[in-house]
C-alpha cells in the first residue's frame, strides 16, 4: 500500500501497536483517525500530534461501530484505510471451567469487531480509488498458546476470515491486508521488557517497511518462525512452544 496521503482509521490507537502506526502514518502525511474507549488518552494522542483526530468507540458494540462509521464517512469522504487492530488477550484454560462473560467480550472485541467494522466500511472503501483493510492478527494463530486458548483462536479465524475478505474483494479497489506480529513488548499482557518481545518501535519501523510492498500478509523477520508452522507438522513445534512457555513464564500472565 502506498504510506503516504491516505486517510486512515485504527481502531485501538490508544496504545501500544495501534498508536504506534498511527503516529508512524502521521509522521508519513497520512490523515488518521484514531479509536479507542480511553477518552483522556485519546486527548493526550491529539495534543501531541497536531493533526490526528479522534474518537471514542467501544468496538463490542455494535450499534456503535455503526455510528462512528456513518460519521467519519460524511466527515472524511476520502477515508481509505481501515485498521482493525484493536485487541484484548485475557488468559483462560481450556482444559477447565469456562468464565463466559470473558468468553464472549473476546469474541466481540477480537473476530466479531473487526468483522463489523470492515462492514461497516467495505462500500464505502470500494468507492475509493484505492483503498485498504488491514486486520491485525498474531503468530498465535498460526501456534496457539494454549495459556491464552480462546484469544489464540479469535486470531486464527481472523486470519482466515482475512483470506475470504481479500478473495471476494479481489476484483474492487480494496485491498485486504494482515499485520501478523509476534510478541511486542505492549500493555496487551504487561509491559515488561522481556527481552524475548519486540521492542514496541522496531517492531513498528519494520512493520511500516514491509506495508509498502505487501499485497497479502505483513511478517516481521522475528514472527516467521511461528508463521511458518502451519501444515500437517505442526503439533511438535505447538508442544514444544507451549512447554517452554509452560517452563518460562509470561511476565504478568
Ligand atoms: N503485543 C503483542 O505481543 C501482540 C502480538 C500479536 C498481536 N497483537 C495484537 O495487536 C493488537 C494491539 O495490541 P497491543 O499489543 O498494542 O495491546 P494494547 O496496548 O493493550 O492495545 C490494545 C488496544 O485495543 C483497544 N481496545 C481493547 N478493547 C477495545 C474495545 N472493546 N473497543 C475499542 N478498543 C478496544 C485498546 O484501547 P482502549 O482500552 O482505549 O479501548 C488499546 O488501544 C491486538 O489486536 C493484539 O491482539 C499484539
Amino acid at each position: 500500500m502506498k504510506l503516504s496521503g491516505n486517510t486512515v482509521f485504527i481502531t485501538g490507537g490508544t496504545s501500544g501497536i495501534g498508536r504506534g502506526l498511527a503516529e508512524a502514518f502521521h509522521k508519513r502525511g497520512n490523515r488518521v483517525i484514531v479509536a479507542g474507549r480511553r477518552q483522556a488518552l485519546l486527548d493526550e494522542i491529539a495534543r501531541q500530534n497536531p493533526g490526528i483526530d479522534t474518537v471514542e468507540l467501544d468496538i463490542g458494540d455494535a450499534a456503535q461501530i455503526r455510528a462512528v462509521a456513518a460519521q467519519l464517512i460524511e466527515r472524511y469522504p476520502a477515508l481509505n484505510v481501515v485498521i482493525n487492530n484493536a485487541g484484548i488477550m485475557p488468559f483462560d484454560d481450556a482444559g477447565g471451567p469456562l468464565d463466559d462473560e470473558q468468553a464472549v467480550r473476546l469474541v466481540d472485541t477480537n473476530l466479531l469487531g473487526p468483522v463489523r467494522v470492515s462492514a461497516a466500511f467495505v462500500e464505502h472503501l470500494k468507492r475509493q480509488p484505492e483503498a485498504c483493510i488491514v486486520n491485525n492478527s498474531s503468530v498465535l494463530a498460526y501456534v496457539p498458546l494454549a495459556a491464552t486458548a480462546l484469544y489464540s483462536a479469535t486470531k486464527a479465524a481472523i486470519h482466515s476470515y482475512t483470506l475470504s475478505q481479500r478473495f471476494v474483494l479481489h476484483n474492487t479497489s480494496v485491498r485486504v491486508l494482515e499485520i501478523a506480529p509476534p510478541w511486542v513488548d505492549t500493555d496487551l499482557v504487561h509491559k515488561s521488557g522481556d527481552p524475548r518481545a519486540m521492542p514496541l518501535d522496531a517492531f513498528i519501523a519494520e512493520t511500516m517497511t514491509l506495508l509498502e510492498s505487501a499485497t497479502t500478509e505483513i511478517v516481521v523477520e522475528a514472527a516467521k518462525p511461528m508463521r511458518d508452522n502451519a501444515g500437517p507438522n505442526e503439533h511438535a513445534f505447538v508442544d514444544q512452544f507451549n512447554q517452554f512457555v509452560a517452563d518460562n513464564p509470561i511476565p504478568g500472565a
